[in-house]
């Protein structure tokens, strides 16, 4: 995040790349795959099912939006009759550069690439970035999330990217009280997905009355975790 050692683009096992933060010792994807990784938790498990849920128009929080990877797989899988509201955090913003680069190594490539410079061009505004997707990179970190800070436009959330580095790096992303701020943004109803299983992180959100599920993880991972809302 705040390294001196540049980040490196690396291959993963699918043909797609993740980067690797050398001050950290944390790649932000598995080296499994990074694309199949992303589709599996975030919207196999995530946007995909809570569609249904939500109707013609869901509101979406993403938790480190980094390559913008999970926006643009986002993009690919919405319906045409449906509105996206996408919020994301990204308090350590990448180089454009390096996610152009990042993703000209990939051996098949997302389909909305060429929407990528828009998503990237500005923060803290929202961008129109096709007539059902809009969205915002909001520079604030997760711990200074509050309701005055979200636009009325895309609360309360009805899904939840939780893509945090793990909490062996960044305990304080997992915390309860890092997971109370998202708790009260989120819907009745609403749906958190992960790929991280750590046992703190599923006594936290238990505490904060959320039900959990633990389907497989993405590429023969053990389990993942989605957590609603009651
Ligand atoms: C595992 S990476 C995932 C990024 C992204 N979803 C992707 O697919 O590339 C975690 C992201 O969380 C961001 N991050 C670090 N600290 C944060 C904080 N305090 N609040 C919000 N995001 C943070 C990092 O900069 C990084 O982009």
């Amino acid at each position: 995040m705040s390294s001196l050692s540049p980040i490196q683009i690396k291959k993963t096992a699918d043909g797609s790349n993740t980067l690797y933060d050398p001050a950290l010792d944390e790649t932000y994807h598995s080296l499994n795959g990074a694309l199949s990784e992303s589709y599996h938790v975030y919207i196999k498990n995530g946007l995909l099912k809570q569609l249904p849920v939500a109707g013609n128009a869901i509101n979406v929080l993403e938790i480190g939006f980094g390559t913008a990877m999970n926006a643009l797989l986002s993009l690919e899988y919405l319906p045409k009759d449906v509105t996206c509201n996408y919020y994301s955090l990204e308090p350590y913003p990448l180089d454009t550069s390096l996610i152009q680069a990042y993703y000209q190594g990939f051996s098949e490539q997302p389909p909305n690439l060429s929407l990528l410079d828009k998503m990237l061009a500005s923060v803290n505004v929202w961008q129109n970035i096709q007539p059902n997707f809009q969205m915002m990179v909001s520079d604030s970190k997760l711990q200074d999330l509050e309701d005055e800070l979200v636009p009325d436009t895309v609360k309360p959330f009805d899904l939840v990217f939780y893509d945090a580095f793990a909490p062996s790096r960044q305990p304080e992303m997992w915390s309860l009280s890092s997971l109370e701020k998202v708790s009260r943004l989120m819907k009745a109803g609403a749906l958190l997905t992960t790929y991280c299983a750590q046992g703190q992180f599923k006594r936290n959100l238990k505490e904060l009355g959320f039900a959990l599920e633990h389907p497989q993880g993405a590429n023969g991972k053990r389990e993942m975790t989605l957590a609603f809302k009651l």
